[in-house]
This record gives structure tokens, sequence and C-alpha cells, in this order.
């Protein structure tokens, strides 16, 4: 509590450091926000390394450095202790004032116990949660219990390019850095409200595609043209139209075939959360009604069913008056929530057969490609394991409340990497509130989760140390 202001400084300098991960001319940007966080674990006497994932390379064909991935570990390794990996990322979401942020998005700003600035949740915060905690051990002359090590990554917002290839070989390696560990611990997902706290033992995986449709050579006068040609937008929007209908439900055949039936065991666990369906519409979405009007169903709706969003169209005309242009190409971006046993290899032959076979019955002289440019596979863990019960002891101490225990919608591609390539528990403590705006305008941090659960983080090391006594 005490450092409760060195900690929001901290906050501040990192988010002034602008790395979006997505925009190509920010790499610099996002490289320096790996080299900061390292020079901060050295200073609080861990060992570091960089490991150089190697060249991304972007749409049009350039090549570009990736941001180097940082993992090290808090002094020697102690064979009488657990040893536990902890996972965030440093990189951010674009964010423009002309989105419609009040404040600087890069300039942390505090305003009645909220901390504004883009990454301040998603995943700033929580990152910087796990240094505090080293360091409260560390200034108190408490030796830490376990073998703290750590893998903090630059390119999560943008599908961990070239991470499980790291992840893989630390854990194949004899000497590598997951060679020993016990237990791994992400924090990067929120509460599913503002005042409990929750764990979360699943998430969804994603596939995401474009749609990219060529027609006339170049942009058209609509005036002089129009009525004569094959309209390259037009051809996507029935396409897109496709997809999935109003009511939420996907039109793609097969998409659904591999999901698991709800269980009742899963229906009457769903019905003990808390959770307040009028709030979150309200509050969180500003809508006037959902999908569903039940909460277990909102609830599977966006944890453990599938999701099909349309997301944008690339080349369309977008910006405000009323320009009169037939677009000559455009590429439309959507994707789909992925849930167990849903594939992104089988979800990707699904999609590309169904489309092609719905631009085939247009019967459209227009070029088609279908891409998939992201797919991450979905995560579900057993939240019965030690590593969820220190999480749960830990969140007690600090609350003095049992944390609900959820599945989460978003993806964390690297979760099930960790996972299958330890064969250890991954557990995710959650530090922001859920109406904190990951990846939207005027995101924040409440002062109040940033301390309490950097808290929490230090009882949880505890707590893993403890787990098998008694
Ligand atoms: N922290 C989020 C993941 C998340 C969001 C978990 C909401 C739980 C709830 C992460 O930074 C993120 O945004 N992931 C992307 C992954 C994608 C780019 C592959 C996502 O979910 O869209
Ligand atoms: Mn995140
Ligand atoms: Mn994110």
């Amino acid at each position: 509590d005490s450092h409760s202001g060195d900690f929001v400084a901290n906050l501040a300098e990192l988010v002034a450091i602008k790395s979006v991960s997505g925009e190509p001319e920010a790499r610099d940007e996002t490289i320096r926000a790996v080299h900061w966080m390292q020079k901060r674990l050295n200073a609080e006497g861990c060992t570091t390394r960089l490991v150089d994932p190697g060249l991304q390379t972007l749409p049009d064909g350039t090549r570009i450095p990736l941001p180097p991935v940082l993992l090290g570990q808090l002094g020697r390794t102690d064979p009488h202790k657990k040893t536990v990996c902890v996972y965030g990322h440093l990189d951010v979401q674009p964010a423009h004032m002309s989105d419609g942020w009040h404040t600087d998005p890069f300039t942390l700003t505090e305003k009645e116990g909220k901390l504004y600035g883009r990454g301040a949740t998603d995943d700033k915060g929580p990152v910087l949660g796990w240094l505090h905690a080293i360091q409260a051990y560390n200034n108190t002359g408490v030796e830490l219990p376990v073998n703290f090590k750590f893998i903090f990554e630059g390119m999560e917002e943008s599908d961990s390019v070239g991470l499980d290839d790291v992840v893989i070989a630390e854990a194949e390696g004899a000497n590598g850095l997951l060679a020993d560990v016990d237990y791994i611990c992400i924090s990067d997902s929120n509460w599913l409200g503002a005042t409990k706290p929750t764990l979360t033992y699943g998430l969804r995986g994603i596939s995401y595609f474009y749609i990219d449709i060529e027609g006339a050579a170049k942009d058209l006068h609509s005036g002089a043209y129009g009525g004569g040609v094959h309209e390259a937008m037009t051809d996507l929007v029935a396409l897109m139209n496709r997809l999935v209908d109003t009511r939420g439900r996907i039109l793609v055949p097969g998409v659904m075939d591999a999901v698991l039936p709800l269980t009742p065991d899963e229906e009457a666990l769903y019905r003990t959360i808390d959770f307040n369906s009028d709030e979150f519409r309200d509050i969180e979405v500003g809508a006037r009604r959902l999908i569903h009007n039940d909460k277990v169903d909102t609830l599977t709706h966006i944890w453990r069913y599938p999701s099909l969003s349309l997301h944008g169209i690339e080349g369309a005309h977008s910006t405000p008056g009323a320009k009169t242009v037939i677009p000559g190409r455009v590429v439309g971006k959507f994707s789909i929530r992925l849930v167990p046993n849903q594939d992104p290899n089988n979800i990707e032959r699904l999609v590309t057969d169904y489309l092609n076979q719905e631009f085939n019955k247009l019967d459209s002289p227009n070029k088609l490609k279908i891409t998939m440019v992201t797919g991450a596979k979905p995560w579900l863990a057993d939240p019965n394991d030690p590593n969820f019960s220190a999480g749960r002891k830990a969140t007690k101490t600090v609350f003095g409340v049992d944390p609900d225990l959820c599945r989460d919608g978003g993806s964390i591609p690297i979760t099930l990497t960790f996972q299958s390539a330890t064969g250890k528990s991954v557990l995710l403590i959650n530090m922001g509130a859920s109406d904190d705006g990951p990846h939207s305008q005027n995101e924040k941090i409440n002062k109040w989760n940033y301390i309490e659960v950097t808290k929490v983080f230090a009882a949880y090391l505890y707590e893993l140390a403890r787990m098998g006594e008694n």
C-alpha cells in the first residue's frame, strides 16, 4: 500500500511506450517495451535473456524484426522449491484520440480512482503486478518460497507470432526455462463484474479470415459505370451476409458439429455464477437488448459456444460524406471464436469450401481469395488442481471471498501451448474489472484492482509453496 504511488508511476512509464504490435511503424516502441521490462526485472535481481524469434512477413511481403521474447528467473533455482512461470504481454491494441478517447491514450491519467490509458488493463497493469509482487518480497527481505520464472512477449495482440516455437523449445530442452516448471500462471483477462474476483479456467480459440474480392482494376465513378459492372462490394456483402444470422447463429455448415453438448452439471455451474445480465447490458455493452434473456444463455454463448463476428471491410468507403464510388477491391474481415473440440484447421476448410461454393452461385467474374490469418485453439483446464487451489486461497486472503471460477470468451493464443508443451497446469488470475474496456476507447484499470490483485499475486506465490503440505 505504501508503494502504490510507485506502482502507478511505473504503469505511467510503461503506458507511455506505444507498443502497438499490429502497427509495423510502432515496432521500435514495441521492442523498447520489452527492454524496459527487462531492465526493471534485472534491477530486482532477475537473470534475463532475450530470444529473437526472427522476422515477421507483412501482408505486402516486407519483413520486419519481431520483438524479442523476454525470459528469465529470480535468483538461482532451488531444487527444494516448486517452480512457477508467469506469462504476460507488453504489446497493446492501437489507440488514437480520434477514436473517441477523452484523454491521450498513451498518457496514464488518474480520475476518481481509475487509471486511464491503452494497456492499463490489457496487459501492462497485470504484467507490472508480477514485478511489484517480487519487489515486495525483496524489499521486505522475505525469501521467495518458490522459484519464480517468467516469459513476457510483445506480439500477443497479433497472434503471438513466433512464440510457440520459443515456448516449445524451452519446454523440451533439458536446460530449457520450462524444463523443471511445476505451475504456470497468466494474468490477462478480467473479472466478470466490478467487485467480485474471479479465476479463469477456459478461453475460446479464434479463426480470423480475410475475404479478398478483386473486381475492377481501380475505383470507379458509380454514375459512369454503375449498372454495367459486377461490383466487388456487392459480391462481398452477399458472402458476408451468409455467414451469420441476426440472432448470432452461425450459417457455415459443419462448424457446430464438433461443439460439445452442454451437460446438466455445466448448466448448474453457470447458474451459481454471480452475474447481472442487466448491468452487463447497460454498463458494459450499452445496448437496449441482448440476444438472450437468461443469464446462463448469455454466459454460455460468450464463453462455451462459438460465435462469428463481422469486423470490417478494407477498401470500402467509410469516411463521412456521400462519395459516389464503386470500390475496385475490398477485403471483408470476420472471425469465429472457437470452443472444445473445434479445430482451426478444420474450421478453415469448412469456411473456405462454403464461401467458394456460395461465391460460385453468384456467377461473378470477380476474383475471390479467402485466407485464415489467425488460428488459435481453445483452452480448457481442470479448476480443481493445486494451482487453482493456490489461486483461490490467495484471493480469499486478500479479498475475504472465494473467487468465482469462470471461463472467458477471448483468446490468449499461447495458453494451450504452455499446457501441452509442459503438461503442467495453467491458471489465469484476473486483475481488472469487467468494465475496464480492453481494446476500447478509454481503457482503464481501477487503482484498487491494480494494487489489491498485486497482493493476490504475492499471496499466490506463498500459497503455491504450501500446496502438498498439510
Ligand atoms: N487479454 C486478451 C484476451 C482476453 C480477452 C481474454 C477477453 C479474456 C477476455 C488478449 O490480449 C487478446 O485481446 N487476445 C486476442 C487474441 C487474438 C489477437 C489472436 C483476442 O482475443 O482477440
Ligand atoms: Mn491481453
Ligand atoms: Mn488484448
